[in-house]
């Protein structure tokens, strides 16, 4: 089967704020796994469901796996929310949903979550340096924020200029293709 097709800025999609999950179905630990498949392929160290169009509170991560052989071991995490958030980080990051940009952002250093697994238990993750920047990417991604939101304004917009130009010029050589199988 294909994998899920990841949302990319300016999709819209992005921008909404997704609903809290009230029963573990299923259906959820099938997108949960497709989550993972689509993180892996591209690769990525997390992943939150709305990127894949679906605007639930879930987000999956692995911040250990690197693809020269490590192992993975996903952490999967339902409804997560902040209970503390402590100290403050730049990283520099970069987004599946962000196609060719990355910038440093201030975030929170050690952070503990909360929320279930996918068998409804009740989990606590705590984390600090990448996977503490990780989780809050990810949850930020659960409220329709992406990374280019948290840094300067004048950078944001150099990168949504150069976004479009990229766009426009992604959509005139579709033309140019259509042209080109005309019969
Ligand atoms: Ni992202």
């Amino acid at each position: 089967m294909a994998l899920r097709e990841v949302l990319q800025f300016p999709d819209p999609r992005l921008k909404q704020v997704s609903e809290p999950i009230k029963e573990i179905t299923d259906e959820l630990r099938e997108l949960a796994g497709d989550m993972c498949e689509v993180m892996y392929d591209e690769p990525g160290i997390g992943l939150a469901a709305p990127q894949v169009g679906e605007g639930v509170r879930l987000i999956v991560i692995d911040t250990d796996w690197s693809d020269e052989g490590n192992e993975k071991s996903p952490t999967v995490i339902v409804n997560p929310e902040f209970v503390e958030i402590e100290g403050k980080i730049v990283w520099e990051e970069g987004c599946l949903s962000v196609p060719d940009f990355n910038a440093e952002v201030t975030r929170s250093e050690r952070v503990r979550v909360r929320g279930l697994d996918l068998d409804g238990n009740e989990i606590i993750e705590e984390a600090e340096g990448l996977r503490a920047v990780c989780l809050q990417h990810e949850i930020d991604h659960l409220n329709g924020v992406l990374f280019i939101d948290r840094i300067s304004r004048l950078k944001r917009s150099m990168y949504v200029k150069r976004r479009k130009k990229q766009l426009a010029a992604e959509q005139s050589d579709d033309e140019v293709d259509i042209s080109g199988s005309r019969f």
